[in-house]
């Protein structure tokens, strides 16, 4: 046995998002979001589910924020949906929603656990699809009022803030390869939708920085890891350009205030292109106080000529996945810390996700999953290495809470500590949160 101890100063946490577990789609005054119209599409999303009633967290809030409590996390990230706080997508509060979320913060306040919000995580009010969602550039204002009118209701209290949660998944998982909503699948809505949120995320963090002077902001790109499959030149530039992707594509421009050529080449080839408007990357470039990184899995990547627009072929590591099918590589988690670390310098880092999919029922009131808390084990011990090799990391952030609305994979792939039953909303705490309880306070664990 090793003891894989980690700082004292490590923020614990755990996180949902809106869509995912509220449910009350049609209560307290909320109007549909994109994920309302997809979902409820034929097709789009396994078994036909719906967030309509998800973890029906909007009623059991209280019950959530105790398990959070006996926990004995740190902070709790959670995120706003954007049409239960402003129906119409621009314009006028909804009191009802503000009373929602400004109860939550109180009661999480109230158990000590500061709450980190992220203002958008995919749920955009159809009513501002319908004029054109985020290929269109006024959406980014319409996002800079709503990022405001949260500034101000709620930024006394919460001094961590997310803006942007996954715009890779928000723009070309979504818009390029349909997948989630709104399912388009074009190229070009993708590359456009990509600099809206990045500009909607420069705009929002301007103005943060009058309204809540003493917070802390930043965003939560999602991360793989592709190591080359071989020393071959070709599969290292392979992997180069699989990662340009997630990578240098959302962090350069936050980062460096460019985005990166090949890629701008390599969209222009397959007819997309990039449209930026003067002083666009001045405010992408904003300082940011934090940077969040989501991550869940990696591969080995090797060349491919028709491996799609980055002619690469993901090869998985072994024969080890979760239940989502998603290859387990703790190691890329290691190297791509350490490697945005290299790239982007020392801004302080969140791990605003990392977890596991794995579907256990409950057997006898109890969810014995094991190979949840292995997973856990081997990242956080990456995590550790991380820490020891230099890079700044202020935070651990697991995904989930709760078993939820996993979006186009609906309710069967789940992800929480906790086990929910979706037909009576029953939490069950699963081993891996009982796991999770003794790392979080001991700061160790061992393997
Ligand atoms: C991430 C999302 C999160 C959750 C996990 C499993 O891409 O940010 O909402 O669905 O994957």
């Amino acid at each position: 046995m090793t003891t894989i101890q980690l700082p004292e100063t490590l923020k614990w946490g755990a996180a949902t998002a809106s869509y995912q577990i509220e449910g009350a789609a049609h209560e307290g005054g909320r109007t549909p979001s994109i994920w309302d119209v997809f979902s409820h599409a034929p097709g789009n999303v396994k078994n036909g589910d719906t967030g309509d009633n998800a973890c029906n967290s909007y009623h059991k809030y209280k019950e959530d924020v105790n398990h959070l409590s006996e926990l004995g996390v740190d902070q709790y990230r959670f995120s706003i949906s954007w049409s239960r706080v402003i129906p119409q997508g621009r314009g006028e509060l909804n009191p009802e929603g503000i009373a929602y979320y400004r109860n939550l913060i109180q009661e999480l306040l109230d158990h000590g656990i500061e709450p980190m919000i992220t203002l958008y995580h995919w749920d955009l009010p159809q009513i501002l699809q319908d004029e054109g969602g985020w290929e269109a550039r006024e959406t980014t204002d319409a996002f800079l009022a709503y990022a405001e009118a949260m500034f101000k209701e709620f930024g006394g209290q919460v001094k961590k803030w997310l803006t942007i949660n996954e715009p890779w998944c928000a723009s070309f998982l979504s818009n390029y390869l349909g997948v989630h909503a709104p399912g388009k699948t074009s190229l070009q809505a993708g590359v456009d939708v990509a600099h809206h949120l990045m500009l909607a995320h420069g705009k929002a963090v301007q103005s943060f920085r009058e309204l809540v002077p003493d917070g802390e902001i930043g965003y939560a790109p999602n991360l793989g890891w592709l190591e080359p499959y071989s020393p071959s030149q070709e599969d290292i530039d392979a992997c180069k350009r699989g990662m340009m992707w997630q990578k240098e594509w959302f962090m350069d421009p936050v980062f460096k205030g460019t985005y990166p050529e090949t890629l701008i080449q390599l969209f222009a080839e397959h007819g997309a292109s990039l449209n930026v408007e003067e002083g666009d990357l001045e405010i992408i470039s904003q300082p940011i106080d934090l940077m969040g990184i989501n991550y869940y899995t990696g591969s080995l990547g090797r060349y491919k000529e028709d491996g799609g627009l980055f002619q690469v072929e993901e090869v998985p590591l072994d024969e080890r996945r979760t239940d989502i099918d998603w290859p387990i590589y703790a190691e890329g988690f290691y190297k791509a810390l350490t490697d945005i670390h290299q790239t982007y310098g020392d801004v302080p880092i969140y791990i605003t996700e990392n977890g596991a999919c794995y579907n256990h029922g409950v057997e006898d009131g109890r969810v014995y999953d094991q190979e949840r808390i292995d997973y856990l084990k081997q990242h956080l011990t990456s995590l550790s290495r991380a820490i020891e090799a230099g890079v700044p990391i202020v935070g651990y952030i697991v995904w989930s809470l709760l078993d939820n609305f996993e979006w186009a994979e609906g309710y069967e792939k789940r992800f929480g500590i906790i086990h929910v039953n979706f037909e009576t909303f029953e939490r069950t705490r699963k081993d891996s949160y009982y796991w999770y309880r003794d790392t979080v306070n001991n700061h160790s664990f061992e393997v």
